[in-house]
C-alpha cells in the first residue's frame, strides 16, 4: 500500500483553543495574573483582576495557560467560564459546582441563594480556594441578576469566615465596565491587566512558535511565515487568521500531494480563512439568531433601507413569537456587532438595520438567500 505522505506534525495545534506550549510576548501579564493568584496558594485571599484589551491579544490563551500550569496545586481550583455560552447566574452556580464537585449538577428551580450557600459550604469543606475565569464577562451586562450573582461570589469572605474565591474578569473593552454595577465594578478591578495588540514581528514569533507542534519540519517554503504574519496583520491583527491561513494551505498541499507548503497554497488558502471571525461568530449563533440573520439577509437590498419592522414582522408571522422578544434577538445581533441599528425619524420604533459583514459572505457561510 502506498505510503500516506502527510505535513502534519499535529493539525490541533492550529485550533483557536489549543493552549500552546509556550506563550511568547504575554510574560508581563501571566506574571501579573500569578501575583493575583498566589495568597490563594496560601490559603489566603486571592485578589480579584480584570484582563483587558482587543481580540486576539491573548486573554483567554494566557489565562488558560496559566491555569494548566497551575492545575497541580491541590490547595486552588482554577475553573474557566465563558460567560457568552453559561450565560446565566444559575448555569453559572452549576458550572462552578460541578467543576469543585466533580460531578454534573442541574439544579433547576433551586433558588440561586440557595446554591451559593450550599456552593460556600462545600469549598469551606474541602478546604478549596475556587479561581473563576469569567471570559467575555461584558456578556452578563444585559442582565440584572447576573451582576447580583457577581457580587456574591466577589463577597464570599464577608459571607462565611475563611472562605474565598478569585475572580478573574475577561473583557475586550475596558469601557464597558462602566456599565457594571459600581460595588461589583470596584471589587473586581482591584487588579487591572493590559493586553495591548501585537506588532507585526510579535505575530512573526507566535506564528513560528505554533508551525514548530503543527508541522513536520521542513515543511514551510520560505516566505510562507511572512506573509501568513502579514496577513493576519492587515486583517485586525487577528492571529487566528493566520492560524486558519496555514490549517488550510497544509490540507490544500496534502491534497496536491506536495511534500512543501508553498507561498501559493497559502495565496489560495487565506481567501477562505480570512473570513475566520465572521465564521466563528456565526458558529455561536443559535438556530434562531441564524434565522432572524437570514431573513435580514433575504430582505437585504442596495436599493432600499431594510427596517426593522420588516424583519420583525417576517419573523412574528413564520414562528409567532412576540415583537418584543424579536427585538430584543435584534438587539443582541447588534451586541454581537453583527449589525447596527439605525435611528429612523420618521416612524415609531422603527430602526434600519444595516450589516456590518459582507452580505456575500455571510451567504456564503449561512447558506442561500
Ligand atoms: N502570545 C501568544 N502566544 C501563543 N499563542 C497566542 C498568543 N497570543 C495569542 N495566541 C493565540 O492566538 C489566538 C487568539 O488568542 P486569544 O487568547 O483567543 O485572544 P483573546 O482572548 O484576547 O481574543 C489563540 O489561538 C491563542 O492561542
Ligand atoms: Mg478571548
Amino acid at each position: 500500500m502506498e505510503h500516506h505522505q502527510t505535513l502534519f506534525r499535529n493539525e490541533y495545534a492550529l485550533a483557536f483553543d489549543h493552549i500552546p506550549q509556550e506563550f511568547p510576548h504575554r510574560e508581563g501579564q501571566i506574571e501579573a495574573l500569578a501575583r493575583t493568584i498566589r495568597p490563594a496558594l496560601k490559603g489566603e485571599k486571592p485578589f480579584n483582576c480584570l484582563c483587558f484589551g482587543p481580540t486576539s491579544t491573548g486573554k483567554t490563551g494566557s489565562v488558560k495557560y496559566l491555569f494548566r500550569q497551575l492545575s497541580e496545586y491541590s490547595s486552588i481550583k482554577p475553573i474557566y467560564i465563558n460567560c457568552f455560552i453559561t450565560n446565566s447566574p444559575t448555569a453559572i452556580m452549576n458550572t462552578i459546582l460541578s467543576k469543585i464537585t466533580n460531578y454534573a449538577v442541574r439544579r433547576k428551580g433551586v433558588a440561586l441563594d440557595e446554591t451559593y450557600t450550599m456552593l460556600l459550604k462545600i469549598i469551606k469543606r474541602r478546604g478549596v480556594i475556587p479561581i473563576i475565569a469569567l471570559d467575555e464577562i461584558d456578556a452578563l451586562l444585559t442582565r440584572k441578576d447576573s451582576q447580583e450573582t457577581l457580587y456574591h461570589l466577589l463577597r464570599t469572605y464577608e459571607t462565611m469566615e475563611k472562605t474565598y474565591i478569585g475572580l478573574i474578569g475577561i473583557i475586550n473593552d475596558a469601557f464597558l465596565t462602566k456599565e457594571f454595577d459600581p460595588r461589583v465594578k470596584s471589587v473586581l478591578c482591584q487588579e487591572e491587566i493590559y493586553y495591548p495588540p501585537y506588532s507585526l514581528e510579535e505575530i512573526k514569533t507566535i506564528i513560528q512558535e505554533r508551525v514548530k507542534e503543527a508541522f513536520l519540519p521542513g515543511v514551510l517554503e520560505p516566505g510562507v511565515i511572512t506573509l501568513t504574519a502579514q496577513y493576519a496583520y492587515e486583517k485586525d491583527r487577528d492571529i487566528r487568521v493566520a492560524f486558519e491561513t496555514l490549517r488550510k494551505a497544509g490540507v490544500i498541499a496534502e491534497k496536491d500531494a506536495r511534500k512543501t507548503i508553498t507561498v501559493e497554497h497559502v495565496k489560495t488558502a487565506y481567501q477562505e480563512a480570512k473570513h475566520v471571525h465572521i465564521k466563528t461568530l456565526l458558529d455561536r449563533l443559535d438556530d434562531e439568531e441564524k434565522e432572524m440573520l437570514r431573513t435580514i439577509l433575504k430582505q437585504y437590498s442596495p436599493n432600499k433601507e431594510t427596517t426593522s419592522d420588516a424583519v420583525i414582522a417576517e419573523m412574528v408571522e413564520k414562528h409567532h413569537r412576540t415583537p418584543q422578544h424579536y427585538r430584543s434577538l435584534l438587539r443582541r445581533l447588534e451586541w454581537l456587532r453583527l449589525v447596527d441599528l439605525l435611528e429612523l425619524d420618521r416612524r415609531g420604533h422603527a430602526k434600519e438595520i444595516i450589516l456590518r459583514v459582507p452580505p456575500d459572505v455571510l451567504e456564503q457561510i449561512l447558506g442561500p438567500r
